[in-house]
């Protein structure tokens, strides 16, 4: 196989070239003659992401992760809630990390709950605490990087430990991307993500991304056909365009992810700064084991200040924008407290270390003096 900048720019093209076009067209059909001798079910439709346009992003996809299979999805809640509904039923247990994406901790303590789904919580930070399972325990589920204090769980142990115990293990990559850690790798059965982040990079699609082998992949496209929660023709040539730079973009934004809280670090307005790469994170060693020592685009930080004063930073700079997400090629700046964790409950929020001062920001690819400059003029006015 070739390498993986290689398998990101060409892995998934069609040979031979359509028209000769180097980048493949769009496939804005909703359906596609039928070809003779095939069955209706063999039929390329679009709900069913079968179109030309999935199945070279699935190969792509696949190439990349290092999977035998990859289903791109309408958004990450469609590939995480496919993911889940497809693999438990009623009575079956889900053992599922205690700090999770807001979207994803209400599904899970919500809706599947409330379907008869038993939910237990473990310590991903705390292998140790991972005994024997609770009855009836199918799934298991946890993140690669935590939002948005950066904690990485102990990868190996959790997988050895779930394989005992004929758990399925799932993971949402969204932080990691497959450049920074490829679960299947790793031990993990499933993995899932919005390509709405890093994996399309560009901020103008919702996308997600189920991989794994083509057994468990396809028992979440039974699931997710039938939801209807394919991606569409024209997000899906641009998540495949997306996907191209992704290398690039990945190494650029943790190079800046890295620079700025070293920075950070050292301004007498911060109390803290959250990010794997500083040797002071509580996860630094996982970081250097599973991820070569590069973590992720995304890191927080607090500072020696009010909330109101936090705020104002979020609303001063004049490069990074007010605004929640991540993984694209503008640095975005937000108060976790009033964005991703708005809904979570401040006693739960604040014992998981997310204060009201709590900063968080995901890096583009701009250049790191200029975010620098950003960040120390509204710093700046802090003293004054
Ligand atoms: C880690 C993680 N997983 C899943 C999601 C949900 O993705 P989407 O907004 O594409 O549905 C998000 C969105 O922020 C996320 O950060």
């Amino acid at each position: 196989m070739k390498g993986m900048q290689t398998r990101l720019v060409h892995g998934g093209d069609p040979h031979p070239r359509i028209g000769g076009a180097v980048v493949p067209p769009i496939f804005q059909s909703a359906t596609f003659e039928q070809k003779a001798g095939n069955d209706y079910h063999d039929g390329e439709y679009i709900r069913l992401s079968n179109t030309p346009g999935h199945v070279s992003l699935h190969e792509k996809l696949s190439l990349v992760c290092g999977t035998e299979a990859a289903l791109v999805t309408a958004s990450g809640m469609a590939a995480i809630t496919a993911t889940l509904l497809a693999h438990l039923g009623e009575g079956d247990g889900l053992l599922a990390e205690n700090r999770l994406y807001g979207g994803t901790e209400s599904f899970i303590s919500g809706d599947l709950q409330r379907w008869g789904v038993k939910v237990h919580r473990f310590d991903g930070t705390d292998p140790d605490s991972l005994e024997e399972p609770p009855p009836g325990t199918k799934v298991l589920y946890c993140e690669a990087i935590s939002n948005p204090l950066c904690r990485i769980p102990d990868f190996q142990r959790i997988t050895e430990w779930a394989k005992s115990h004929g758990i399925i293990t799932v993971i949402d990559a969204t932080f990691a991307t497959p450049i920074l850690f490829r679960p299947v790798e790793h031990g993990f059965d499933i993995e899932v993500h919005s390509a709405t982040k890093g994996l399309n990079g560009h901020g103008d699609i919702a996308a997600g991304l189920v991989a794994g082998n083509s057994e468990r992949v396809d028992t979440v496209r039974r699931c997710l056909n039938l939801l209807g929660g394919h991606l569409d023709a024209h997000a899906c040539f641009l998540l495949y365009r997306g996907l191209r730079t992704l290398g690039l973009r990945v190494a650029r934004q943790c190079e800046n992810a890295h620079g700025l809280a070293q920075w950070l670090s050292a301004q007498p307005q911060v109390k803290q700064v959250h990010h794997p790469t500083l040797e002071q994170h509580p996860d630094y060693s996982l970081c250097q084991k599973y991820m070569g020592g590069l973590g992720g685009g995304v890191f927080s930080f607090e500072i020696d200040g009010s909330v109101d004063e936090a705020q104002r930073i979020c609303t001063s700079t004049r490069l990074m924008a007010n605004a929640p997400s991540l993984g694209g090629v503008e640095t975005l700046i937000t108060r976790p407290a009033s964005s991703s964790h708005a809904g979570v409950e401040k006693e739960i929020r604040v014992a998981q270390g997310v204060t009201d001062e709590l900063i968080r920001v995901a890096c583009g690819v701009e250049d790191l003096d200029d975010l620098i400059e950003d960040l120390n003029q509204v710093l700046g006015e802090s003293h004054g």
